[in-house]
């Protein structure tokens, strides 16, 4: 991993994976009762919640779909309208679901936003959303997800499927990486 400085740098564990594992199935015990007479469809954001979205799904105790969508941001100098770009799209329709929309991490919400606005021109019954994390210091965006895991301040978090420089989507458990 030459392409990551991080000699002088520490772990510091925010939540470990027994943690996680008792928000998760929190989580998905809520969205199962909510959704018990609907039509769920979970929509899992590529890459960043694919760990998560794995993890919920099996908490959840009712008939679901799983689909998946692919963004990418650009980065914070970009015009907002440009921020997010849209890799891979839905191939099936979604009328007729519940789609609850599951993400790692609401940062400044814009992603959430545009995932959100996209999927209403396809004429769902409702869409919802769900982050593990939410830092809603950062946001720059109306958006407040309807499920939370966990509110966290502003600090750049990794592990369970959030990466860093690429890497760290595998780690079980959510640190931070710090000055020593
Ligand atoms: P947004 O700013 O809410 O649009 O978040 C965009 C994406 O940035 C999230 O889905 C994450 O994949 C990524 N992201 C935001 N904050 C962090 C972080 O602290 N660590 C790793 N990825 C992050
Ligand atoms: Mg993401």
């Amino acid at each position: 991993m030459d392409n990551l400085d991080i000699k002088n740098k520490k772990e510091v564990v925010l939540f470990t994976k027994e943690e996680i594992h008792k928000k998760v199935r929190e989580l998905g015990k809520q969205i199962g009762e909510y959704y018990k007479d609907k039509n769920l469809l979970v929509l899992s954001l590529l890459k960043g919640s694919f760990i998560f979205a794995a993890d919920l799904v099996r908490e959840i105790n009712i008939p679901l779909k799983v689909e998946f969508i692919a963004t990418t941001s650009y980065g914070w100098s970009t015009e907002t309208t440009e921020m997010v770009n849209l890799l891979y799209d839905l191939e099936e329709s979604i009328e007729g679901y519940d789609v609850l929309i599951v993400d790692d991490i609401a940062d400044s919400g814009l992603t959430l936003e545009y995932v959100i606005q996209h999927l209403y021109k396809k004429n769902p019954l409702s869409i919802k959303s769900c982050v593990l994390l939410d830092k809603p210091s950062r946001r720059k965006t109306q958006l407040k997800p309807d499920y939370i895991g966990f509110e966290i301040p502003d600090k750049f978090i990794v592990g369970y499927g959030l990466n860093y420089g690429d890497y760290y989507r595998n780690i079980p458990y959510i640190f931070t990486i710090e000055d020593k």
